[in-house]
């Protein structure tokens, strides 16, 4: 009998994709002078040390939960169970979960940083302003969130060939994500576009957010 195409969930698209391409993203990941460092020295100096930091989408740990677990308690979460083995290689001193971001069950106030870079971007649209919503009420008073947002239209689709994987990207437009995070409690203290250049891909732009839980 000839076989049914059938289409894959997202979540099963972006787990299965980066599991076949993870070491093949560290490596053009690696090429990309990208503003990550910059920012998240800035989340950092605003924490005391041994922070509870939890960063979702955490990839392979570098360079962002190697830095941050320098100075706190860091847990790093995928739906990528190789891109998880391999922060648990890069970053021993860290802890890892191998989970969706969207189905985490956290204690409300119990974090004083949320970490999501280059993570939304990946997340149903349906599922966006939900997992903001779930950020806001997981941080303690006065905790920062620090993520990376689509900088254009709404959108979802699927690239058949991401680095070497059909990929799921999506994004609301780029203005909605401001009244979300302020229904969640946070308040920006720094949201900026930042372009960067992707090898292959061009000039690529994301909306850096740092933000405050309403005391
Ligand atoms: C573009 S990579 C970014 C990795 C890392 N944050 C960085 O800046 O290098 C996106 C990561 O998010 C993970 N991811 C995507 N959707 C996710 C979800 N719903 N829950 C947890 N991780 C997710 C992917 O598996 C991948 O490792």
């Amino acid at each position: 009998m000839a076989g049914r195409a059938v289409a894959r969930e997202p979540k099963e698209i972006v787990a299965r994709g980066y599991d076949a391409i993870a070491l093949r993203y560290a490596e053009w990941a690696g090429q990309i002078d990208s503003p990550v460092m910059e920012w998240v020295r800035d989340l950092d100096a605003r924490l005391d040390v041994d922070a509870d930091v939890l960063e979702l989408g955490c990839g392979r740990g570098v360079p962002t939960t190697r830095e941050l677990a320098r100075r706190h308690r860091v847990t790093g979460v995928d739906i990528s169970a190789v891109q998880i083995e391999l922060a648990r290689h890069h970053v021993p001193e860290a802890s890892f979960v191998n989970a969706d971001a969207t189905e985490l069950d956290i204690a409300p106030a119990s974090l004083d940083a949320v970490v999501a870079l280059f993570v939304f971007g990946h997340v149903p649209i349906e599922e966006q302003s939900g997992l903001i919503a779930r950020i806001g009420l997981w941080l303690r008073d006065g905790g920062f969130f620090l993520g990376t947002f689509g900088a254009g239209d709404a959108g979802e689709h699927i690239d058949a060939d991401w680095l070497g994987a059909p990929m799921f990207f999506a994004s609301l437009d780029s203005e909605a994500y401001s009244p979300l995070l302020r229904d969640a409690g946070l308040e920006p203290v720094r949201d900026e576009v930042v372009a960067h250049h992707e090898p292959g891909h061009g000039d690529v732009s994301f909306r850096w957010t740092l933000a405050r839980a309403a005391a």
